[in-house]
């Protein structure tokens, strides 16, 4: 198939054009250099020039307390940069696959479900359900898939939970690590995978896909020190509160992952397993080669 992906400078954007040109297909990867996707015309351009099957939109502004200072922003690139790919893709009768995310949900009552009712509270969090909301009025064949903590390496422009966890442990320095947030960590080159699989069978509608178990922070801490044989004790534990950060956080997040683990070729990876996968990959790119 022929497939575009945005946020291809990413952290998941990366890795899907890797994922898919492994898998033989012929991908064109946008950068907001290439399409700026909140430009209508851009996008539009863009679309009917490449004339894909399957767009895969990981794009977004993903910086949870920079969206609250630059609202302006995130609503250019989560919420009408969302529209236009909906009214491009359907124009050209290309099948959108959506990235979206747990903060949708308040927090109040994880893990969730694909039918559960978001309430989103930030802006980051409304302007993605916004998102969500446009795809579903506005694009013929669409799926959203919402994931959660994505981490990866090598990182990507941005430093990703894992990365940075992983830069300050190998140092010997201490990690202040949220107790009281339950989340669903995810690997990126796991979701990649699980993302092609869905763009390749065209799968429609609401999907959970991230890592397969709930942790806390504190808990994800401590399975990479087991796993890197880091000193437990530089995991400091301390509550979302003491933070006092811009924007609020939902804490007992997490996605329930039955429909993933149910129907895809790709199964989301236990904690473990995903740490073991990330530390094979600090292994094969050491730092000095970000
Ligand atoms: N990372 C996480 O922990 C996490 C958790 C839950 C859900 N998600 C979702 O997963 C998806 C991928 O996240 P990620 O971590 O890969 O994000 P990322 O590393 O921040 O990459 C996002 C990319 O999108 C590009 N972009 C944003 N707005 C654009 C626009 N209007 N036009 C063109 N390009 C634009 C950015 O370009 P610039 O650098 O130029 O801004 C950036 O390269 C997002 O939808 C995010 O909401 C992520």
């Amino acid at each position: 198939m022929k497939a575009i992906v945005t946020g291809a400078r990413g952290l998941v954007g990366r890795r899907l054009v890797r994922v898919l040109a492994a898998r033989g297909h012929d991908v064109v990867a946008w950068s907001r250099a290439d399409v700026e996707l909140s430009d209508r015309a851009s996008v539009e351009t863009g679309l009917a020039k490449a004339r894909a099957d399957v767009v895969f939109n990981p794009a977004s502004m993903t910086e949870v307390d920079r969206c609250e200072a630059e609202k302006p922003r995130a609503y250019r690139d989560n919420v009408l940069a969302a529209a236009n790919l909906a009214i491009a893709a359907s124009a050209q009768g290309a099948h959108l696959v959506h990235v979206s995310t747990d903060y949708v949900f308040d927090g109040n009552a994880g893990p969730y479900r694909e039918d559960d009712v978001p309430n989103p509270r930030g802006v980051y969090a409304k302007t993605k359900r916004m998102g969500e909301v446009l795809i579903e009025e506005l694009a013929e064949s669409f799926c959203i898939c919402r994931t959660a903590v994505v981490y990866g390496w090598p990182q990507a422009a941005r430093a990703n939970f894992g990365a940075w966890l992983y830069g300050a442990l190998s140092q010997g320095k201490e990690a202040k690590l949220f107790s009281d947030q339950f989340v669903s960590p995810t690997l990126a080159d796991n979701l990649a995978d699980m993302l092609v699989e869905i763009g390749e069978r065209k799968l429609t509608g609401i999907w959970n896909v991230c890592g397969a178990d709930v942790v806390s922070r504190v808990e994800f801490g401590h399975a990479f020190c087991d796993a890197f044989g880091f000193d437990p004790k530089l995991v400091v534990p301390t509550k979302l509160a003491d933070l006092n950060l811009a924007s609020p956080r939902p804490l007992h997040s997490g996605l329930v992952v039955d429909k993933i683990r149910n129907s895809l070729k790709n199964k989301p990876l236990s904690t473990r397993d995903a740490i073991e996968s990330f530390k094979q990959s600090v292994r094969e790119a050491p730092a000095s080669s970000l």
